[in-house]
């Protein structure tokens, strides 16, 4: 059995536990993985979870330092103390799964560092695309690929607020109290509207797909709260859909660019057909030519997918010992610009 200590049990570590207390029918490792115990602010407030309340602590440290446990997950958000915490968890020699795009894009170098030198996984499907399994696609299934340039929807609450107000020429601020309440937006929503989060996930993908030399601070960010219900209805009229795109590419020649800002898409476009929460992501690489990811972006369910995908890829490898296997963990390599 291994045993995880959840930092967080907010949307996503809620989902996290909701899955894992359910195995039957999904994956058999499911059965050898138990939460041990739970970091959170708050231990009394309710619940949608039914949990082992006796698991919840407000003493994260006591979780990371705790030496029956084998996996952290961290699912607090932010960056601190989630990059203190998974730095110690790191030298206590845990495994750490994140959904933290926030702390990977700005810190990954020095926690794949901390992380090979321990001989750890660090795992993190779930910080880019929700449940879309793109981090192992680029870092196995098209490893025999150049990628030459990537587009993506990558913010499910700005999708679904640009696409509401498309549909229903509904006005952003109760669309945007929506998404909170569906749990998709960050905890301080302007991280989403601003375009920082789709930079932190452009700022990953671009890393493992171009090798490392993406510096979070110099990716173009810009939001979509200078977007009004008339802008959408005249690009509409002019055959495009307004998208928030995150870009990373790389002409021939040229240094590699990496930003993110709303864009007129043709409107028979494979993006501009991706609605609400869903998330795509459009590859350009050599030899395979186009392939395109598409699934749900953010929300509970479909970020617990990827963390407990994560969770049972850390699972099936320990037996084999120390994190050394290069194509499951990342490189220090690839987060050094
Ligand atoms: P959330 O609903 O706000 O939950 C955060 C959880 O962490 C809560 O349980 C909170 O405790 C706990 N927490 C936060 N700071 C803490 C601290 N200093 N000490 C103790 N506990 C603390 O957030 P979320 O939506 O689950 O997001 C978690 C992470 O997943 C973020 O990095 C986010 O970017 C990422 N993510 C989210 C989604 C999504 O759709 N929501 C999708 C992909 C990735 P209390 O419950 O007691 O307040
Ligand atoms: N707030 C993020 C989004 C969560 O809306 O895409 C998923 O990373």
């Amino acid at each position: 059995m291994y045993h995880i200590g959840l930092l967080g049990l907010g949307t996503v570590g809620g989902g996290v536990a909701q899955i894992l207390a359910d195995p039957v029918g999904r994956h058999p490792l499911l059965k050898e993985l138990a939460i041990a115990q739970v970091g959170v602010r708050d231990p009394h407030k309710p619940r949608a979870v039914a949990l082992d309340r006796q698991l919840l602590t407000t003493d994260l440290e006591s979780i990371v330092t705790n030496p029956a446990i084998d996996i952290v997950v961290e699912v607090l958000g932010g960056i601190e103390p989630a990059r203190s915490l998974i730095l110690k968890a790191i030298a206590y020699g845990k495994h750490i799964v994140t959904a933290n795009k926030a702390v990977i894009a700005r810190h990954g170098a020095e926690i794949f560092d901390a992380a090979n030198a321990q001989g750890v996984y660090v795992m993190l499907e779930a910080a880019v695309a929700g449940g879309i399994p793109v981090i192992q696609a680029l870092r196995q299934s098209l490893g025999a690929n150049r990628i030459h340039s990537i587009s993506g929807i990558l913010n499910g609450t700005t999708n679904y607020i640009l696409t509401r107000m498309q549909q229903e020429q509904g006005d952003f601020a109760p669309i945007l109290a929506d998404a909170q309440r569906l749990g998709y937006a960050e905890a301080d929503p302007s991280a989403d509207i601003e375009g920082w989060d789709a930079a932190d996930k452009i700022a990953i993908l671009a890393s493992l797909a171009f090798g490392g030399r993406i510096r979070r601070e110099e990716v173009y960010a810009e939001g979509i709260g200078g977007i009004t219900a008339v802008d959408i209805a005249y690009a509409e009229k002019l055959g495009f859909r307004i998208k928030l795109l995150a870009i990373a590419r790389q002409l021939s020649g040229q240094p590699l660019e990496v930003r993110v800002h709303p864009t007129l898409v043709p409107l028979d476009h494979p993006l501009a057909g991706v609605n609400g929460v869903y998330n795509a992501i459009l590859l350009e690489a050599e030899p395979l030519g186009q392939v395109m990811f598409y699934g749900p972006g953010a929300g509970a369910g479909a970020t617990a997918s990827a963390v407990v995908a994560d969770l049972i890829n850390i699972a099936a490898l320990l037996p084999q010992g120390r994190a050394t296997h290069p194509l499951l963990t990342c490189q220090h390599e690839e987060f050094v610009p």
